[in-house]
């Protein structure tokens, strides 16, 4: 029996000399002195010995187990030192190294834009939605009254996808998806690319960005409409600026009207960005189509609605005297970097 002990003592200490990492380290407590362990063994077999042996074996069997985990703690306190060690020069920092410029991006003009138009309609308690550029007819021409035949859909130079799907041609398409998810009231602006195959030149682009805004609730009447598009044309362009509205025909919006901003160039006397008339035409807008809402389940004779559109492109061009539609869909960074800060 001493002998055994003796035995696991040496053998113990070579194993726990060769250990390399905590693992091992665990392993081998377990293995000498977890329940099934080696020295455990020997204890539980003290029974069987003579009375006198014992007491003596006793101490020595406690010693054992003294000594080795004195090792295994032992190890454990310097594996633990090492990686700490390890982990310390890792992390070392070298403050006399020359740090790296990192050049400051700057904000797309278009997403400029964008923002602004969102942090004024959020002001006022919109939110902001969202639809797939990829559409079916449904969202981007039936539910909107625009039916097989229409002519919108003919100015609306479509691009078809496989499948019977269409890029969207206008971000009302957003209106119905937000109409089939949310009762009123409804207030919502909807920011996204359209597409259209036109011909491209200094201000056409088959890809461009138009914001969507829709509000259904009760009693909203055309007064709201002026009021609201007022102050979103204050906001964005100066507090100077007046608004006018003539009539248009949308086939989802009835009244149907076309706003236009004094020229924020000229201030309204006439100049080139206005081809001297002192107006720009900004956005189309109209109290929603009755047939529109019922078709969403929405009853006309409890909510009234009334919806806009507007193309970015054109806001952008004319902020920052941009000349050339395409200058904002090549990212050329000698382009972009202009506007750091803006
Ligand atoms: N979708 C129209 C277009 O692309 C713009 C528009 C007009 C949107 C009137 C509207 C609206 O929501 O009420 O020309």
């Amino acid at each position: 029996m001493k002998e055994k002990l003796e035995n696991i003592m040496r053998l113990a200490e070579e194993q726990i000399k060769k250990i390399q990492s905590l693992k091992e380290l665990e392993d081998l407590r377990v293995g000498f002195l977890g329940k099934k362990g080696e020295l455990t063994a020997i204890l539980k077999g003290m029974g069987s010995l003579p009375d006198g042996e014992r007491p003596a074996i006793g101490k020595l069997a406690n010693d054992a187990r003294v000594f080795i985990e004195n090792k295994l703690n032992e190890t454990k306190t310097y594996l633990s030192d090492q990686i700490k060690q390890k982990q310390f020069e890792n992390e070392k920092i070298d403050v006399t190294i020359p740090g790296k410029i990192r050049r400051m991006g700057s904000k797309h003009p278009m997403t400029i834009v964008i923002d602004d138009i969102k942090n004024i309609f959020i002001g006022m308690g919109y939110e902001i939605a969202d639809g797939p550029d990829v559409e079916t007819d449904y969202y981007n021409f039936e539910a909107l009254n625009i039916s097989e035949g229409h002519p919108a859909k003919d100015e609306q130079a479509t691009f078809y996808v496989e499948g019977g799907f269409v890029l969207r041609t206008q971000t009302s398409s957003v209106q119905i998806r937000t109409m089939e998810k949310m009762r009123p009231p409804i207030r919502i602006i909807a920011p996204g690319r359209t597409y259209r195959s036109d011909y491209i030149d200094a201000t056409h682009s088959p890809i461009f960005h138009q914001v969507e805004g829709l509000v259904v609730d009760k009693d909203i009447t055309l007064g709201d409409l002026q009021g609201a598009l007022a102050v979103f044309a204050k906001e964005l362009l100066g507090s100077e600026t007046r608004v006018r509205f003539r009539p248009h025909h949308f086939a989802f919006t009835e009244p149907s009207a076309e706003m236009d901003i004094t020229c924020f160039v000229c201030g309204g006397t006439g100049c080139r960005v206005c081809k001297e008339s002192g107006w720009i035409e900004l956005l189309g807008c109209g109290m929603v189509h009755p047939r529109v809402l019922e078709r969403l389940g929405i009853d006309p004779n409890e909510f009234s609605g009334f919806a806009f559109g507007m193309g970015i492109e054109r806001v952008a061009m004319a902020r920052f005297d941009i000349p050339d539609i395409r200058l904002l869909f090549e990212n050329d960074v000698r382009f972009l970097k202009q506007f750091r800060g803006a």
